[in-house]
C-alpha cells in the first residue's frame, strides 16, 4: 500500500479535504503508485508517455494517440445523472437514484488501479478569481497518463489552485477508471461502462473509457453537467454547450460578444475560431474566447449579462479542418504547439497525421499509414478501400494560448458582456441563414426547439433529425421545465437584454444536395447583420419566425452565390414551418412544468404562421 500522506506531503498538497478524498479513493482503487500532476509536469509526462508507447511523435512538439476502436465517442446511453431527489429526473438526463447507481459503479472500480499509477489532477474550470470560482475547482483521479496530458491542455491544472480555495471542501470529486477496454461489452446488453455524475454530491464517477468526452472529467462532466446543476441549485449562473466570440468594428470602435449553442459536431469550434475579417475589407476584428462551454451570469454591480469560457483549451473535430475551412485551427496545432491528435490517421514512418478533408485527396503513398483502428492502410482489402482513414470524430487538443486570435482578455475572470445568443443546428431545409428574435421567452423557446441531424460525436445514426434543446440534450443534469425557468430568470434579470437568433449554415439544395451557403469563414456576414440589427442600423424583414436580413443588408461583396440559393436561405418555407410546429408541440409536451411564457411564445409563432 502506498504511503499517501508522504506522496501528498512531497507534492505540497496541503488542502485537508482533498487529502482525505485522495486517501479514500487510494484505499478503494488500490494503486501501486500515486502521483500529483501540475501543468509544469507536462514535458516529463510527454517523455514518459512516448517511452511507454501511449503516444507517438507527430512532428515537432506534436503528438498522436489512439483510443480503443470501440471507444471513440461519448456514449449517451451509458451516461447517467444521479441524485437523491426524484424531482431532478428529466426527459434527457437519464436520472437514477444515487443510492442505486453509486454502489454499482463503485463496485466496478474496486481494486481497479492494482499495478497502476493513480494520477491526481487538481484543476480549475474558469480563470482564478471568477465569480463562479466556487464552482470551478475539481480534482480528477485517473489511471491514464494521456488523460493527464489532455487535462493539462484543457483546464488550468496545478496544486496551488486547489491548496488556496476560499472554501477548501468545495471541489468536484472526479474519478476516472479506464477499465479493461477490450472486455467491457461496449454497445451490447452486457455493457459494463458507467459515466455517472452524482450531481447533488458533486461527485463524478466514470468507468470504462479513455476517450476525451468520457475521460477528461473537467470538460463535459464537470464544466457542463455538474456546473449546470450547480448554477441552477445556487440560482447563480447558466452553464451551456456554447461557443463565445468577440467582434470589433475597427472604424467605429463598437464591440459585440456573441455566444451560442450548436449541437455537437455542428460548427461551434469552426465558428468561434475561423471567421474571416479580411474577407470584409479588414474593417472587423474577430476574437476567440471559447468553442464549447460558456458560463453565463448577471453581474451584481453592473447588472449586465456576462459570460466566460471555463476551459483552457480546444478539443476540436479534425474532419474537414483545412487551410480553407479553418486556417486558425491549423495555426493553433502547428509544430511546437504541443497539440495532441486523437484517432486521426498516422504515418509511423514520417510521423505525419491526416484526416478526411485535411487535403482534397488522401496521401498517394500508403507506406507507413495506419488508420484510426490501428490497421495498416496498405493491408486493406479492396472492399475496405473506401473506408475513412481517420475516425469521423477524431480530434485535436490544443491550449487556448495557441489560438492566434485568442482574445486579449480571455483569461479575465470578470468575463465579457454578452450581446447576442445564437442557436443553430444541421438543418437541411426550413431554417434560413439567420433569423433574429428580440423577445426573451421566444428566444428561450427557440433554443428549446433546436434540432439537428444526428452526428458521429455521439453514437447514433447520421442524417436523422432529433431535437437537442439549447444543444444541451446530452449534458442536461436536471429537468427541462425548471431549466427553461432558470433561463428566463437569469437572462431576464439582465439590465440589457441580449438579442437571440437562429442560424443555419447547412441548408441544402433539394436536388443535388449541395450546401446553399459556403459557411465557415463567411458566417461572419450573418453575425455582423445580427449585431447591426441589434443596434438598429438595419431593419431586416419581419417573418412569422423572426427577422430575416434582406439581400442588401447581408452584404455580399466578394461572395458570388447563385441567386436561387441566396433567395432560398433568405426566405422561410411556410408549409414546412407549419408542419414543424406540430412536432414542436409534441416535443415540448414531454416536459412537465414548462413555464407558461414558453407556451405563449409557441402559440404566438404558430398563430403568426397560420396568418402568413
Ligand atoms: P463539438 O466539438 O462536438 O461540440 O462540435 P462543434 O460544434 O465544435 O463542431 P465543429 O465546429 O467541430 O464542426 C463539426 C463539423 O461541421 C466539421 O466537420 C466541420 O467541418 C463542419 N462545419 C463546421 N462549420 C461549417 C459550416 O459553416 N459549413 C459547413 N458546410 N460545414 C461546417
Ligand atoms: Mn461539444
Ligand atoms: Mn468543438
Amino acid at each position: 500500500m502506498v504511503d499517501v500522506d508522504k506522496v501528498l506531503d512531497d507534492a505540497g498538497l496541503s488542502n485537508e479535504a482533498v487529502r482525505d478524498y485522495v486517501k479514500h479513493w487510494a484505499e478503494h482503487l488500490q494503486p501501486d503508485r500515486i502521483e500529483v500532476v501540475s501543468a509544469a509536469d507536462d514535458s516529463r509526462l510527454i517523455e514518459e508517455a512516448l517511452a511507454a508507447g501511449e503516444i507517438q511523435p507527430a512532428g515537432e512538439g506534436l503528438y498522436y494517440s489512439r483510443s480503443y476502436s470501440k471507444d471513440t465517442a461519448r456514449s449517451e446511453e451509458r451516461t447517467i445523472v444521479a441524485t437523491s431527489r426524484e424531482e431532478d429526473k428529466g426527459v434527457y438526463n437519464n436520472w437514477r437514484h444515487s443510492d442505486e447507481i453509486r454502489p454499482i459503479v463503485e463496485g466496478h472500480m474496486k481494486g481497479a488501479f492494482a499495478g497502476k499509477t493513480m494520477y491526481v489532477i487538481p484543476y480549475l474550470m474558469a480563470p482564478p478569481g471568477s465569480p463562479s470560482e466556487k464552482y470551478a475547482a475539481g480534482v480528477e483521479i485517473t489511471d491514464n497518463r494521456t488523460v493527464c496530458l489532455h487535462m493539462i491542455r484543457m483546464a488550468r491544472v496545478g496544486i496551488d489552485l486547489i491548496n488556496n480555495l476560499a472554501e477548501p471542501d468545495h471541489f468536484v470529486r472526479a474519478v476516472h477508471v479506464t477499465g479493461d477496454l477490450p472486455n467491457l461489452g461496449q454497445g451490447t446488453p452486457e455493457d459494463k461502462r458507467y459515466f455517472v455524475t452524482v450531481a447533488d454530491e458533486r461527485t463524478i464517477l466514470h468507468f470504462g473509457s479513455s476517450y476525451g468526452g468520457n475521460a477528461l472529467l473537467g470538460k463535459i462532466a464537470h464544466g457542463l453537467r455538474q456546473a449546470a446543476y450547480d448554477g441552477w441549485r445556487s440560482r447563480e449562473f447558466l452553464s451551456e454547450q456554447f461557443m463565445l466570440l468577440g467582434i470589433k468594428d475597427k472604424e467605429t470602435g463598437k464591440q459585440w460578444h456573441v455566444c451560442g449553442g450548436f449541437p455537437s459536431a455542428s460548427g461551434k469550434t469552426n465558428l468561434a475560431m475561423t471567421l474571416a475579417p479580411d474577407a470584409l475589407g479588414d474593417r472587423y476584428h474577430v476574437s476567440f474566447y471559447g468553442d464549447d462551454i460558456a458560463w453565463l451570469w448577471v453581474d451584481p454591480d453592473s447588472g449586465e449579462l456576462m459570460g466566460l469560457n471555463p476551459e483552457n483549451g480546444v478539443f476540436g473535430v479534425a474532419k474537414d479542418t483545412n487551410e480553407k475551412t479553418n486556417p486558425t485551427a491549423l495555426d493553433s496545432i502547428a509544430p511546437g504547439s504541443q497539440a495532441l491528435f486523437t484517432n486521426v490517421a498516422y504515418n509511423d514512418q514520417t510521423h505525419e497525421v491526416w484526416w478526411e478533408g485535411k487535403t482534397p485527396e488522401r496521401p498517394a503513398d500508403t507506406a507507413g499509414w495506419i488508420d484510426w483502428k490501428g490497421e495498416r492502410i496498405a493491408d486493406r482489402s479492396p472492399d475496405e478501400a473506401g473506408d475513412p482513414w481517420a475516425h469521423p470524430n477524431s480530434r485535436f487538443t490544443t491550449s487556448l494560448a495557441n489560438v492566434p486570435n485568442v482574445a486579449a482578455d480571455y483569461n479575465d475572470p470578470k468575463g465579457v458582456r454578452i450581446d447576442a445568443i445564437i442557436f443553430g443546428g444541421r438543418t437541411r431545409d426550413r431554417e434560413p441563414l439567420v433569423r433574429a428574435i428580440t423577445d426573451l421567452a421566444e428566444g428561450v423557446y427557440d433554443g428549446l426547439t433546436l434540432g439537428a441531424e444526428a452526428t458521429f460525436a455521439a453514437e447514433g445514426v447520421e442524417g436523422k433529425l432529433r431535437y437537442d434543446p439549447m444543444s444541451m440534450r446530452p449534458f442536461m443534469s436536471y429537468a427541462e421545465g425548471p431549466y427553461a425557468q432558470h433561463w428566463l430568470d437569469i437572462v431576464g434579470a439582465a439590465k440589457h437584454q441580449p438579442i437571440f437568433a437562429h442560424v443555419n449554415w447547412f441548408q441544402r439544395d433539394a436536388g443535388d444536395g449541395h450546401f446553399l451557403w459556403p459557411g465557415y469563414r463567411e458566417n461572419l456576414r450573418a453575425l455582423l447583420w445580427l449585431c447591426q440589427f441589434k443596434d438598429g442600423e438595419v431593419t431586416g424583414r419581419q417573418t412569422a419566425v423572426g427577422v430575416i436580413p434582406t439581400e442588401d443588408e447581408l452584404g455580399m461583396e466578394g461572395l458570388d452565390l447563385p441567386q436561387a440559393d441566396l433567395d432560398r436561405i433568405l426566405d422561410i418555407d411556410i408549409e414546412r414551418w407549419r408542419e414543424e410546429m406540430g412536432h414542436r408541440q409534441e416535443h415540448l409536451e414531454q416536459f412537465p412544468n414548462l413555464p407558461e411564457e414558453i407556451w405563449v411564445a409557441h402559440r404566438r409563432v404558430a398563430e403568426a404562421l397560420d396568418q402568413a
